[in-house]
């Protein structure tokens, strides 16, 4: 079977012998010839140069063809840059945006949605010439972006943020202002999504790294809401997974948003999660990223472990709880690769 039908029929939950299998952030530091093309090259620049960024897109797949999956190589942080708040890596680690929102005529003084696109240019072209490759080996293709919410915080606090409390300030002190910026950001993600779409991508996931931050009243206003609307405005029956870490309490809600699958991070029971959806919905996760720096030995009974905790329960894609880490071992993603593929 293709990797990209088998991929399509776990999220329509049609019965499969093994789930599809594919890691979230697998361009990563982890890989020596990923570290070898950014010798040469920034982060940025390889996710501005279409060439380039398929070319690490594909990286994993050459190692690993066992993967059933590309994700687009990007960041969720270009749709800030897109609208004019640019960013960097923090030599300590972490974002560093170039200024940080403070008022409401910056926020006004965003670029317009309409731009993005235009400005993301290098992202379609990068999908496009993805699409020829995975065409000819028959992997799916990802695309992604950030939820408006998680954008969000990173351009009120400036960059990665301990506490979140510039975020969270505005949306108790001025409403308005926040949801202007949400509505920029979700019109934003809207073009963004339907230009990945035209490119070729088979589906899309949203990352709301930081819904789970939120108090369990306000994720609906100031996430939620939000997501559902960029479902709602993308082509009908068109798959979108969403992944929001630390948002078990919210399950029902995220089910009942329009995504088709719900990704959950490694503190969720997959077989508890796959008993509380409903049946149509495809479910994604959920290894914890920490047992790829272990041994072979570790990642093989634990991923067997959770295979069996869901055995016989159509649509589960097989992922990581999070994205995998520069530490992660070689031989470990090649345990997990064997045991998902010859799973039965
Ligand atoms: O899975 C993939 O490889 C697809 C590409 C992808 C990247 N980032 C590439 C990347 C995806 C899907 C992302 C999503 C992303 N980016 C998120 C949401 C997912 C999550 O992790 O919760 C967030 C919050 C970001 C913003 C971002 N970009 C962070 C926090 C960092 C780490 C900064 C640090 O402390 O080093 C990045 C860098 C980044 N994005 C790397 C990659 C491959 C590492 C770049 C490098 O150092 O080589």
């Amino acid at each position: 079977m293709k990797s990209r039908d088998r991929f399509l029929a776990a999220l329509a939950c049609r019965p499969l012998e093994r789930p599809p299998l594919w890691v979230m952030r697998q361009a990563g530091r982890y890989l020596p010839e990923y570290r070898a093309l950014k010798a040469k090259s920034s982060f940025l620049e390889m996710v501005k140069t279409p060439a380039l960024a398929a070319e690490v897109t594909l990286q994993p797949l050459k190692r690993f063809p066992g993967l059933d999956a590309a994700i687009l190589f990007s960041d969720i942080l270009v749709i800030p840059e897109a609208l004019g708040q640019p960013y960097a890596f923090r030599e300590t680690g972490g974002i560093q945006m170039a200024y940080r929102l403070e008022t409401r005529a910056q926020i006004d003084a965003l670029a317009p949605a309409e731009a993005v696109p235009e400005r993301l240019a290098y992202v379609g072209d990068a999908l496009r010439l993805l699409k020829k490759e995975v065409a000819a080996t028959g992997h799916a293709l990802l695309g992604f972006g950030g939820s408006p919410w998680t954008l969000a915080t990173y351009m009120l606090e400036g960059g990665s943020s301990d506490d979140f409390a510039r975020a969270k300030l505005l949306f108790h002190t001025d409403r308005p202002a926040f949801d202007a910026l949400l509505e920029k950001l979700t019109a934003a993600l809207v073009s963004y999504f339907r230009m990945q779409i035209a490119a070729g991508a088979d589906a899309i996931q949203i990352f709301d790294s930081w819904g789970g931050i939120l108090a369990g009243p306000d994720y609906e206003a100031a996430s939620l809401t939000w997501i559902r609307r960029i479902v709602a405005a993308l082509p009908p029956g068109f798959p979108v997974i969403l992944y929001a870490k630390g948002t078990a309490p919210h399950l029902a809600a995220q089910a009942a948003s329009g995504v088709r699958a719900i990704s959950v991070d490694w503190t969720c029971d997959l077989a508890t999660v796959r008993a509380a959806l409903p049946a149509g919905l495809a479910l994604q996760g959920n290894l914890d990223p920490v047992l790829m720096t272990t041994t072979p030995e570790i990642v093989r009974a634990q991923a067997t472990r959770l295979l069996e905790s869901v055995r016989g329960r159509p649509g589960h894609i097989f992922n990581l709880g999070h994205g995998i880490t520069p530490d992660a071992k070689i031989e470990c993603m090649q345990a997990l690769v064997d045991t998902v593929t010859t799973f039965r």
